[in-house]
């Protein structure tokens, strides 16, 4: 279990919004989440709209960040975006190796562990994300699939690097398919996942902030939470409709 229990839900917007759309989103977040206390809340905006997110956003209490970065801070790497732009532009967060990106860009351990350290290097706090496929998990493998992808990141980071990060379990069969982990299976993942850190560092370990992500809904988001090692969710689909983000955010701030 976290020291200290404090949790965090944090919309991934993926590659959808408008200004017109966001604005009436956040203008909605702002007002939805302002009651809320116990909990912190972010949203990962697409890069171009991480201007109007930070204006939108500024004074609310609600944080921001990114879906991914570049493992360089600057040079000719044409059309990447490195963690010192995304400080500029006041982000918190960086999302580090979600499973579109591992699956589609290609992203392997290596490279993510990689961006993991450019974020640190920046000043932004990592959303680590790791998370096994419905292949891997048929077949017994999703502690062998989750410690491979944490240890690679160890590897290359340190395990110093993981205090006060965050990551997100995600199991790949999950995300975007309206089937959610049972609170049992996803607490069983994320106990792992803290064993596995705690036996490189148990005071780092502690301080590290494991959220759930995939399908996670206003209708299962409390029983969820409600896990010892679930600290909050990492919201795909739900965190583009307003009523549902807020709803979720409710839940992880009830306690
Ligand atoms: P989902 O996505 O909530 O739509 O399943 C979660 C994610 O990919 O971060």
């Amino acid at each position: 279990m976290k020291s200290g229990g404090g949790r965090l839900v944090a919309g991934n917007w993926k590659m959808h919004g408008s200004l017109a759309t966001n604005r009436q989103l956040l203008k909605a977040l702002v007002s939805g989440l302002a009651p809320l206390h116990g909990a912190e809340f972010a949203v990962c905006a697409p890069f171009p709209y991480l201007a109007q997110v930070a204006t939108e956003l500024a004074g609310s209490g609600i944080g921001w960040g990114a879906q991914t970065l570049s493992e360089h801070d600057a040079g000719a790497f044409t059309g990447e975006v490195s963690g010192e732009m995304l400080k500029d532009f006041g982000c918190t967060y960086a999302i580090v190796g979600h499973s579109e990106r591992r699956q589609l860009n290609g992203e392997g351990d290596v490279l993510v562990g990689s961006k993991f350290v450019a974020a640190r290097r920046n000043g932004l706090v990592p959303i680590l994300c790791v998370g096994e496929t419905l292949e891997e998990r048929d077949r017994g493998e999703t502690e062998v699939v989750v410690a491979r992808q944490l240890d690679a990141v160890l590897k290359l980071a340190g395990v110093g690097a993981f205090r006060g990060a965050v990551l997100a379990y995600e199991p790949v069969w999950a995300i975007g398919t309206g089937r959610t982990a049972t609170p049992a299976q996803a607490q069983g993942v994320h106990a792992f996942i803290r064993d596995r850190l705690s036996r490189s560092d148990a005071a780092v370990a502690a301080t590290l902030t494991l959220l759930y992500g995939g399908s996670v809904k206003p209708g299962n988001a409390a029983e969820l939470f409600a896990q010892p090692d679930i600290d909050g969710g990492l919201i795909g689909g739900a965190s583009l409709v307003a009523g549902d983000f807020v709803a979720i955010c409710e839940a992880a701030s009830r306690g």
